[in-house]
């Protein structure tokens, strides 16, 4: 698969950072091509957890990393990430990352300006991202390639930090410290789509690494509960500037229920002790911000809509073993709304919130699937439960996820 994009079917934190590690084995460059430090992707390699924010999780194989133009960046916040990484040294990260002289850049301002009353309505991250896509959008953002004249974009974002009211000491303390990172960043920044086709040209394999999810993007997600950058498939050709004609394979990637973190509809929300006991067996808090995820049982409905939407040509099953345990298990088929039922996943908010989920009842497993890595030794009621998920989808599932870590993962 020449190049392969990964993309969060539901409200993001389905397990893409996992997958991603996983499949960059066999890749030579792994791609973000949207969102910021909102995203959170946890990997896990022999028991030990790292969380990435905005370096690609194909960082930890040694791969060639590559963050798109599509980005929305602190290159503070990016300078730190790459200092911190248990096990790669910054030496390390400097000859895998490569940084699109395009991504436009968040500062103090920004993250300031994402504590509105809008951005609590939403439960946004806090991560500066809506106001820098807008500033993008105004024409007025900052690109990367300002670091490579790193005294005038210090002049610049000390007399916006000044403007925008943001607090002297913080703001003296950032510049103090994009001082002495800036010379690290403009060395890696690099003309992103030139590099990226050149990669595919010269016969190598890449990963586009979503973040997010397809019920988040600003175009067709659950507007106005929603990030602000396109987290589906056309966001992966404009926020990398790989041609939609390259991009060789969709990898849909579904959490076997559903979280969401932040506000906004999810129509098979649990708040009952089932939800609670999902939340706890999952471990379901946010990776970013560590608030705690609602959950619901798994949404066909959303799921095959988003399928259509980024064109997914297979799917990767996470979270597999946190059902283990339950009874019964509940799957929304359809959405019932004013006495009809539709399998379509409703475009208009007003019937989306009217709208009821439709479940069909799947009896537990009841038996163990931590760390199984054999389709066939899959307990028959999992097994019914994957295939129910493929005929509804018309997806094929190629992996299973059976627990955090790396081999903890059944591939068909
Ligand atoms: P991402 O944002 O899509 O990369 O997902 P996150 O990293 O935010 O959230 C997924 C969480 O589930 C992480 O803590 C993973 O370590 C964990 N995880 C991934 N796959 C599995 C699995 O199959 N079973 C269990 N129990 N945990 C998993
Ligand atoms: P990964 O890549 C889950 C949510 C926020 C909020 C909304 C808008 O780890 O799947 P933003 O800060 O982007 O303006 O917030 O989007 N959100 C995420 N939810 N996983 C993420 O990323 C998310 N990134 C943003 O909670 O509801
Ligand atoms: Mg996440």
């Amino acid at each position: 698969m020449p190049a392969q994009a990964v993309i969060g079917l539901q409200w993001g934190d389905e397990g893409k950072g996992k997958i991603v590690d996983l499949i960059s084995d066999h890749a030579d460059m792994v791609v973000r091509y949207q969102g910021g430090q909102n995203a959170g992707h946890t990997v896990v390699v022999k028991g030990e957890k790292r969380v990435f924010h905005l370096l690609p999780s194909g960082i930890l194989q040694d791969k060639k990393c590559l963050l798109g133009n599509g980005m929305v960046i602190d290159p503070v916040g990016l300078w730190e990430e790459a200092n911190s990484i248990k096990g790669v040294t910054l030496d390390q990260v400097a000859e895998r990352v490569m940084i699109s002289d395009r991504a436009q850049m968040i500062f103090p301002y920004h993250k300031k300006r994402d504590v509105s009353e809008l951005s609590k309505k939403i439960g946004t991250t806090g991560r500066g991202i809506g106001p820098c896509y807008v500033d993008k959008v105004k024409r007025t953002g900052l690109l990367m390639q300002e670091l490579r004249h790193l005294d005038i974009l210090i002049k610049r974002v000390r007399e916006l930090c000044a403007t925008e009211g943001c607090d002297t000491e913080t703001t003296s303390e950032y510049l103090k410290t994009l001082a002495v990172c800036g010379p690290w960043l403009a060395d890696r920044l690099v003309n992103g789509a030139y590099e990226i086709n050149q990669a595919y040209d010269a016969g190598q394999t890449l990963i586009l690494e979503g973040a997010q999810g397809t019920w988040l993007d600003i175009d067709h997600g659950t507007y106005p509960f929603v990030t602000s950058s396109n987290t589906t498939i056309g966001g992966a050709c404009t926020g990398s500037g790989l041609p939609a004609s390259k991009v060789d394979h969709v990898l849909g990637i579904v959490k076997a229920y559903t979280t969401r973190v932040g506000e906004g509809v999810l129509p098979t929300e649990l708040r009952d002790q089932t939800g609670e006991y999902l939340r706890k067996r999952g471990n379901e808090f946010g990776a970013t911000t560590g608030r705690p995820r609602r959950v619901g049982w798994l949404d066909l409905v959303v799921v095959k809509q988003a399928a259509i939407i980024n064109g997914a040509d297979e799917l990767a099953v996470m979270k597999l073993d946190v059902l283990d345990e339950l009874d019964e298990i509940q799957v929304a088929v359809a959405y019932e709304f004013d006495g009809k039922q539709t399998d379509i996943f409703p475009s208009d908010t007003h019937v989306l919130d009217q709208s009821k989920p439709v479940y069909r009842t799947f009896t537990g497993w009841k038996a163990n699937t931590i760390g199984l890595q054999k389709y066939e030794e899959l307990p028959v009621k999992a097994q019914e439960y994957l295939q129910f998920m493929e005929s509804f989808t018309g997806v094929k599932v190629r992996f299973i996820s059976t627990g955090p870590g790396r081999e903890e993962t059944i591939e068909r």
